[in-house]
């Protein structure tokens, strides 16, 4: 919504109106017809002054920033460490190789990177499962958990065919080739059905055992059998296992290796990179703006939604943000542990000193930020449910890049919860079919329920559970609030050279690689943007009126002053003034200045240039003209009109008496001889006025018989030979003699 500016800035268009300025002097009139109005220019030309079409701006750094997000890099580090690495169980080596890649992301990214091992966390027992001749669905690390009761291979593990032995309750259902090869049989839920199936197996010959849940989505299970196996390892896999297995099986032949490894009371690990803000390498003093994202998953699972994708966001978030210089200290963190319990978090939480946890501006933790599950949708859930600043500046992202999706409500269970503890504002992100309480509860209070999508937690979380646009939607959010808190908030303020907030105005900066549209000014006269660390040179347009801010260095979140000088420059004009008379050939100078307190004088263009000579070579009426600019951009200009006149003598009186009809001779100069056509057309004319006061009575006539002058001239005089009509005896007449420069004389006769 758009409020109408309080003090919206206005612009006079400046009008002089300069006096008449009539000279009289004796029996003479020299004056330019009416009155002369110096005025401003027509308004300037707003089109032309405009800004240049936005389309060869660059944007924004908000914009500029998200629209280099690219979830295809997402995707990428998701396959890493999802399909390549596989699952990442707390305390495993594929918890630490998980960190390990991402340090070295971040380290490409120019990144201090430390690895943390805390712990010790409980002991685990899984197994490896890779194929040598078969492309296993759901990625070529398959991890099912190792039983105590079997034997731990270490890495090197035992390579088979693989058999199918159903129940494994009979010899029936054991292939003859069962001996030398792994077997494969459903996991029962009683004790006794699967400490037989094993010890069936066993005497039949197997090297190792899968027992896989037969039905539902279930993850691999945990077990001990009644009658250990220490010479097999004994391994448990999940639903999607058994089936995956058995369609392989309908194919052909398949070979697995198992290996499985025994853990104990290992450490876990997290990942911290680092890049310090420019000016506080050793982060003492910049604000610290995190993200964050678990590494591990749960057992069995590959991952990839949970929570591949949070590194995979961060990891772009990380190497976008690499590229500007900041005056913030960006972290990026990938924790372990957090299916055991947001235990990484919690590590690392614990090594904050109080002096650091001040500088936090907010932690963004993203766990699973884009499954394709439909019902999911994208949530900021805090584990009091209460908004945060966290929570609103994904809002304020999400607003300027058009996603009205994004909802927050409350929840713990992942590793914003360990800040949240620890006072540091904090949010997980998480794209999941959340369902708020029903009103009137609210989600402070109360919070929601939810349904993960099928794959959640189990072997199936591969890359066919991670959805790019959503990874894209995640990036624009999450990253795009990320990015503005990095970088300097800057509050520019536009103002004119009188102190008044310019609304509406265009701002511009330039930080070194060419102009960018910041927007436009708001009631205040203000607009915020942010601004890595640069110097920029800031333009603000009114009205044709540029001002630019030069060389500012932002250096932390400030403001910036443009002042718009907005006056027009004024111009004095001392010669010619409006109305000035001149005798013909006049020897005397233009004298004009022009002023402009702010921006100062571009340019002051006269007819003639100040001091040079005014044209005085011909008779009649001139323009003269002043134009100025200022730096600013602001025009103004002044006219005025002067007048060239002869040299003027009359050798007749002002009065005289004379006879109707008679003819009247009436002599003048005019310094030299100017042709004889120095009368103005129609002149001269006369006109009868009363004897006493000399008021006109009739109406002027020019006199008869145009086309012949009757002017002549003779020893540097005039004569003009007036005859008087017989008709007018007994009246007063008034001779005007207008000339060609526009000046008037007059003589009035009294006739008999
Ligand atoms: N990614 C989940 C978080 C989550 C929350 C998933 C809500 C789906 C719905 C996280 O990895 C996880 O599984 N957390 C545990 C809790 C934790 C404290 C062990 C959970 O939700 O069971
Ligand atoms: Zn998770």
């Amino acid at each position: 919504m758009r409020s109408s500016p309080k003090q919206p800035h206005r612009f006079k268009r400046l009008t002089v109106i300069g006096g008449l300025a009539a000279a009289l002097s004796f029996g003479t009139v020299s004056a330019a017809a009416g009155g002369v109005q110096v005025q401003g220019p027509p308004g300037p030309d707003l089109t032309a002054a405009a800004p240049a079409a936005t389309s060869t701006l660059l944007p924004d750094y908000d914009s500029e920033i998200v629209g280099q997000f690219d979830s295809v890099n997402s995707v990428n580090h998701i396959r890493h460490l999802a399909v390549d690495i596989g699952p990442r169980l707390n305390g495993t080596p594929q918890e630490r190789e998980g960190a390990e890649y991402i340090g070295g992301v971040l380290k490409s990214y120019g990144f201090e990177v430390t690895l943390q091992s805390w712990g010790p966390v409980s002991t685990k027992r899984v197994a490896k499962v890779t194929s040598s001749d078969a492309d296993l669905p759901g990625g070529p690390n398959w991890q099912m958990a190792a039983s105590t009761s079997g034997k731990f291979t270490g890495d090197t593990g035992v390579k088979g065919q693989v058999v199918d032995a159903k129940t494994g309750q009979s010899d029936a259902e054991f292939p003859a080739d069962t001996a030398g090869n792994i077997v494969l049989m459903d996991y029962s839920t009683t004790a006794a059905v699967r400490n037989t199936a094993v010890a069936n197996a066993v005497s039949h010959g197997a090297i190792a055992v899968i027992l896989a849940y037969p039905t539902g989505n279930s993850a691999p299970p945990s077990f001990t059998l009644t009658t250990p196996q220490p010479e097999i390892p004994v391994i448990g896999g999940g639903s999607a296992h058994n089936t995956w297995i058995r369609d392989l099986l309908a194919k052909g032949p398949l070979t697995l290796t198992i290996a499985t490894n025994e853990y104990v009371t290992p450490m876990g690990t997290n990942v911290i990179g680092i890049r310090h803000a420019v000016g506080d390498p050793t982060g003492t003093t910049a604000p610290i703006v995190m993200v964050g994202a678990h590494i591990d998953s749960v057992l069995g699972a590959p991952g990839a939604h949970d929570d591949a994708s949070g590194n995979g966001v961060s990891l772009e978030i990380a190497r976008t943000l690499s590229r500007y210089p900041l005056d913030k200290e960006l972290r990026i963190g990938g924790f372990g542990g957090e299916e055991g319990g947001l235990l990484g978090a919690k590590a690392y939480v614990n090594t904050l000193t109080a002096e650091e946890k001040a500088r936090f501006v907010g932690e963004w933790q993203m766990d699973m930020v884009g499954t394709p599950y439909e019902p999911a949708r994208l949530w900021a859930l805090t584990p009091d449910g209460q908004s945060n600043y966290v929570v609103q500046e994904a809002y304020n992202a999400a607003a300027r890049f058009g996603f009205d999706g994004l909802r927050n409500c409350r929840l713990g269970q992942s590793d914003h919860q360990a800040f949240f503890d620890a006072g540091i504002p904090s949010s997980l992100f998480i794209w999941l079919d959340y369902r708020p309480p029903a009103s009137p509860a609210v989600c402070g209070p109360t919070g929601g329920t939810y349904v993960t999508e099928p794959q959640y937690h189990r072997p199936t979380d591969t890359m066919d559970n991670i959805s790019p646009e959503r990874l894209q939607t995640t990036l624009d959010v999450v990253g795009g609030a990320v990015a503005h808190n990095a970088l300097n908030a800057v509050t520019v303020s536009a103002i004119s050279d009188a102190g008044q907030p310019l609304v509406g105005a265009p701002v511009r900066a330039d930080c070194g690689n060419g102009p960018r549209n910041l927007g436009t000014t708001g009631a205040d006269g203000r607009l915020k943007a942010v601004f890595p660390h640069v110097k920029c040179d800031f333009t603000v347009t009114v009205e044709g009126a540029v001002a630019t801010e030069r060389r500012v260095s932002i250096s932390g979140d400030q403001a910036v002053k443009v002042t718009v000088d907005v006056t027009k420059p004024t111009i004095s004009l001392t010669r010619p003034t409006d109305g000035a008379v001149y005798t013909l050939g006049k020897d005397t100078d233009a004298s004009y200045r022009c002023k402009d307190n702010l921006s100062g004088v571009a340019t002051c263009v006269g007819t003639v240039r100040d001091g040079r000579r005014l044209d005085t070579s011909t008779v009649g009426f001139h323009e003269f003209t002043v134009n100025a600019a200022d730096r600013a951009g602001n025009t103004a200009d002044q006219k005025v009109t002067y007048q060239v006149v002869y040299r003027w003598h009359a050798y007749f009186p002002e009065t005289m008496n004379g006879k109707a009809g008679s003819a009247v001779p009436i002599k003048f100069s005019l310094d030299g001889y100017h042709g004889t056509g120095v009368f103005a057309p129609g002149y001269p004319a006369s006109q009868q006025v009363t004897c006493d006061t000399g008021k006109p009575t009739g109406a002027a006539e020019p006199i008869r018989n145009p086309g012949h002058s009757g002017v002549s001239y003779k020893d540097g005089q005039y004569n003009y030979v007036w005859k008087t009509d017989k008709s007018w005896s007994h009246t007063c007449r008034r001779l005007q003699l207008k000339l060609d420069d526009g000046s008037s004389h007059f003589t009035t006769i009294r006739l008999k």
